[in-house]
């Protein structure tokens, strides 16, 4: 690479979003051993103070052990310099506060030109108890050894009209916020949501889980979702949407087929600045 092209890299990670990460990240699953600055690990640690969030409400706690712990072990699991432990109390939405947690500092760590792979399938060897609080998912992160981003066309994701139901014509907010939506990662790239767009509201649902493992597939596909409500979230500040995450009683009862209710955006404002 000539000198050029590396200042242009160069400065293009010190002026890149979290907005612009949801349009670039991909998972890594190779790793340096180098060590990431200790700023970025305090900054893990004391992440989600300022983050938005479904709940903020919700206690949540972060841990880093290093490889060199060898404290994570299971399935599917990709060997890195560093895991990030997120625990969360355990009470309703826990798991989609983690899920939109989570995909912040990942986006954000990006941005830092550091890699990341959600790994669903570990375990921890030593699970130390967190103050009552229950292990909602471990992050693999590290200076990556492959390519740590893909182009637009290479996001592998379920177009748009298979995800969305709608009677109304998209507003320009609506668009915005789908289009981010659509790209998130999720587990086994299963992308088990489905929006309903109505008048300046987007209802977000997750996949019904079948009779066997209900609850654990139910908690995932809830984490998943707070990952696609991650994107909304960052969306709307990148454009100055005016909005707000809720759960609508009105909506409560209405599962579409196979599915079950997350929560809404309501679009108090979608003019922002587009
Ligand atoms: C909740 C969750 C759990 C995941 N678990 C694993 C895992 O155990 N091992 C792994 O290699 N990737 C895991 N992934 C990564 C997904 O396979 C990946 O995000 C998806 O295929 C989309 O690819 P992308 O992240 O490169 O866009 C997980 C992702 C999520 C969101």
């Amino acid at each position: 690479m000539c000198l050029r092209n590396i200042w242009m890299k160069w400065r293009d990670w010190q002026t890149m979003t979290r907005y612009e990460a949801i349009f670039r990240r991909r998972s890594v699953r190779k790793y340096k051993d180098d060590a990431v600055e200790e700023h970025i690990l305090e900054k893990i640690r004391g992440f989600g103070k300022r983050a938005l969030g479904a709940r903020p409400d919700i206690r949540v706690k972060w841990k880093i052990y290093p490889a060199s712990d060898h404290n994570v072990k299971g399935m599917f699991q990709v060997k890195a310099p560093y895991y990030a432990v997120l625990y969360s109390e355990v009470c309703e939405d826990c798991y989609l506060h983690a899920g939109c947690l989570m995909q912040q500092l990942v986006l954000y760590l990006h941005t830092q030109g550091i890699g990341t792979c959600y790994q669903g399938g570990a375990q921890l060897k030593r699970d130390e108890e967190e103050e009552g609080m229950k292990r909602m998912m471990i992050l693999a992160f590290g200076y990556p050894a492959e390519p740590l981003e893909r182009t637009r066309s290479e996001f592998k994701r379920a177009e748009l009209k298979k995800l969305l139901k709608t009677n109304v014509p998209l507003g320009k907010a609506q668009k915005k916020l789908l289009e981010a939506a659509r790209l998130a990662p999720s587990a086994l790239n299963q992308q088990p949501w489905r929006f309903v767009a109505t008048e300046n509201r987007i209802h977000l649902f997750v996949k019904r889980p079948g009779m066997l493992g209900y609850q654990r597939q139910l908690d995932r596909n809830m984490f998943n979702a707070g990952i696609t409500l991650s994107h909304m979230l960052i969306t709307a500040e990148e454009y100055w949407f005016d909005l707000e995450y809720r759960k609508l009683d009105s909506i409560m009862e209405k599962a579409i087929q196979n599915h079950l209710y997350a929560g809404s955006l309501v679009i108090v404002n979608g003019n922002g600045r587009i």
